[in-house]
């Protein structure tokens, strides 16, 4: 299939990329770098250094006909959403639209988009939260992927344009930036691995659902096949607070790096995680690599080609 992949250069996009061409697709990417590299791009893909709000993109879906598009890129930093709303709506929206748009004009059949299931259920009522549970985004970036959800909806009624929400937990493992503010563990390991010192925000009880990016590469590939559209929660089921997650890396690490707490972030959510039944139940997905498993990947990643 022709394949365009927004946001391909980037942590989860790249990842992406990689298993679709491995699959035999013909594969495109959009990204205009803002948080993406361009190492992590694939030589095979075809790339276009372009912002999604950009009006050449109408060119590009004109010259290329894409089949599918996995709509990966955006504002993706919680906290930068708070500070700028504006631009969190002007990329997440504004720019989603564009694609939209431009997915209409040129005959795509399918988008798959990646939301989140962090952001999106807020502060949660149950644990694990299911994708019944109430949207109460409490950020800017939460309300743009829930807006993208309504749009999708929106075009699939009127545009018979078909598309696949898979709503991520926390995504973690190679490739992810730690430059950013999101991104705990890639930020923990490039301190521990450069003899540094990271904060934990808080007493570090808040926690999060780990989920490894090989596991949401193949919950990807899965939706392509999909033939109708929906929504699925894609993450562990499995709760685990932020000392955890620092205590085995520094297992792992082995520089016996001291544990040292700062600040609670004004605004973070305390506990986060969701359930997966519905996807293991219509796709088979399920995931399959264990925190420890993932984390030591990810150690390995960054001890080969980050630091
Ligand atoms: N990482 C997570 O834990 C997580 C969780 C839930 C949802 N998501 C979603 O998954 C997607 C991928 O996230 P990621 O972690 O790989 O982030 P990332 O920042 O590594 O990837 C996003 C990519 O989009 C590109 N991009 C940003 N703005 C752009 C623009 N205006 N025009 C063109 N390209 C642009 C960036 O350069 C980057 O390559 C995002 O939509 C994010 O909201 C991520």
């Amino acid at each position: 299939m022709k394949i365009l992949v927004t946001g391909g250069a980037g942590f989860i996009g790249s990842n992406i990329v990689d298993a679709l061409i491995e699959a035999g697709h013909d594969v495109c990417v959009v990204d205009n770098l803002y948080m993406g590299r361009l190492q992590n791009l694939n030589p095979n893909a075809k790339f276009y250094l372009m912002d999604l709000r950009a009006d050449e993109l109408e060119k590009v879906f004109a010259l290329e006909k894409f089949d599918v598009v996995y709509h990966e890129a955006a504002q993706m930093d919680v906290r930068r959403s708070v500070e700028n709303p504006v631009f969190d709506a002007e990329v997440n929206v504004l720019g989603t639209l564009n694609i939209l748009q431009n997915a209409v004009k040129a005959g795509v059949q399918k988008i798959i988009f990646a939301s989140t299931g962090g952001a999106i259920y807020g502060e949660q009522d149950y644990f694990p939260a299911d994708e019944n549970h109430p949207n109460r985004p409490v950020s800017p970036y939460g309300i743009t992927k829930l807006t993208v959800e309504k749009y999708l909806f929106f075009y699939e009624l009127t545009y018979n344009l078909q598309s696949v929400i898979l709503r991520y937990a926390n995504v973690y493992g190679p490739r992810q930036n730690p430059h950013g503010e999101a991104g705990v563990v890639a930020i923990f390991i490039e301190k521990m691995l450069k003899d540094q010192q990271p904060v934990i925000n808080g007493d570090g009880t808040q926690t999060r659902d780990f989920v490894f990016v090989g596991d949401v590469v193949r919950a990807n590939l899965l939706a392509l096949d999909y033939p109708k559209s929906d929504i699925f929660n894609v993450g562990t089921g499995i709760e685990t607070d932020v000392n955890i997650v620092f205590r085995e890396l520094n297992k792992i690490v082995r520089k016996n790096t001291p544990e040292k707490h700062g600040l609670a972030k004004d605004g973070e959510q305390q506990r986060s995680v969701i359930d997966y039944k519905k996807i293991k139940k219509t796709l088979g997905w399920e995931p399959v690599v264990s925190l420890q498993d993932g984390l030591r990947q990810t150690v390995e990643y960054f001890q080969r080609f980050e630091v």
